[in-house]
């Protein structure tokens, strides 16, 4: 199995990250990961401190392996802090890794997560976000490349953003952006990235808790069939990201603006779907799926089949595992 430097920090075998995916990312696909070796993560940003708790011992009750939370705060603001503070805290009891992402670095938010001794992770898309987060104490730092599905904080592509945040800090880097093949694994770990961080390709796990119109979408599109863009802006403006560029067709041929609901717990209630409006396009929406946004990085060329969990994790890490061998034996003199 390969091992590195951040296996041994997060007590896992497999240097995979599966990535916090909204509602996507849920207790049963962490749990799935983990158990196959790799990091879970669970998606719990927005939850007060009770749900988080609830959410994550949905994972413990599946696995005793470690996982993670997630944590997505655009728009935080210093009034939010103290219940985000909350919910962190709770996250910490739980999760071996708290991250965050869509945000500047917070020092408060980090020292939360270390007095419960979990480990603080920031997700980033320059060198100088890395340096931030790098000065408020995180232990690891994502580093997220334009070829990203879903929202997108960096600007360039992974291997060029790779090389600025390696050299601007020495806490372990985790590569993120357009990975769902082993090949692609085996470049970033050969480039020094401490592990991957992979979503779209967990996007179409068994597990997950995404569409089967989505799903489907993700099977049938190429790297080419993705487009970085500001679409889908409803509610959450200036915030690029990668989908399926039929989806944003669809949306633009869509007449009216609803279309579709999706099903709210709490309340009991389908919601309206707004057209372009940035929702996880679970199995509990219904309507024009297709105008939905199909989050998807320039990896999806590689998703050819719904498989579980566990045997995505297990064929990323043998190929990547046997393309590095393949490489190290290799004599370049
Ligand atoms: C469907 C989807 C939803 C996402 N939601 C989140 C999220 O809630 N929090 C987060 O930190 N990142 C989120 N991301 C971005 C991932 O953290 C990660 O950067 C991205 O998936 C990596 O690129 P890849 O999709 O090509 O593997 C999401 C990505 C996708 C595909």
């Amino acid at each position: 199995m390969l091992k590195t430097g951040f296996t041994k920090l997060i007590g896992c075998s497999v240097p995979i990250q599966q990535a916090g995916m909204a509602a996507l990312a849920n207790p049963e696909l962490a749990a799935a990961v983990s158990e196959a070796g790799a990091l879970g993560m669970v998606s719990v940003g927005g939850f007060p401190p009770e749900k988080v708790t609830r959410e994550l011992e949905l994972v413990r009750k599946r696995t005793l392996r470690p996982f993670g939370a997630n944590f997505l705060i655009p728009g935080l603001t210093d009034e939010d802090i103290p219940e985000v503070s909350e919910s962190v805290r709770a996250a910490s009891k739980l999760a071996r890794l708290v991250e965050f992402f869509y945000h500047e670095p917070q020092a408060e938010l980090v020292k939360i997560v270390h007095s419960e001794r979990a480990l603080a992770c920031w997700q980033v898309g320059s060198k100088v976000e890395a340096g931030a987060a790098t000065d408020a104490g995180c232990d690891m730092i994502i580093a997220q490349g334009i070829e990203a599905g879903g929202h997108i904080r960096g600007r360039i592509g992974l291997m060029a953003l790779l090389d600025q945040v390696l050299s601007k800090t020495d806490i372990p880097v985790i590569a993120a952006g357009g990975i769902s093949s082993g090949r692609a694994m085996a470049a970033s770990l050969a480039a020094g990235a401490a592990a991957v961080r992979v979503g779209t390709r967990f996007a179409a796990a068994e597990e997950a808790g995404a569409h089967p119109v989505y799903q489907r979408a993700l099977v049938k599109s190429e790297a080419e069939d993705t487009i970085f863009t500001e679409a889908f802006g409803r509610g959450w403006p200036n915030a690029p990201h990668r989908v399926t560029r039929s989806s944003v067709e669809a949306a633009q041929a869509f007449q009216g603006e609803e279309v579709g609901q999706r099903y709210v717990k709490s309340s009991d209630e389908w919601a309206p779907v707004l057209r372009f409006q940035p929702i996880a396009v679970t199995k509990e929406v219904r309507g024009n799926v297709e105008a939905m946004p199909h989050w998807a990085g320039e990896g999806v060329g590689s998703v050819k089949s719904i498989l579980p969990a566990a045997k995505i994790v297990d064929q990323l890490s043998d190929e990547a595992e046997k393309l590095l061998r393949r490489w190290s034996s290799q004599s370049f003199g």
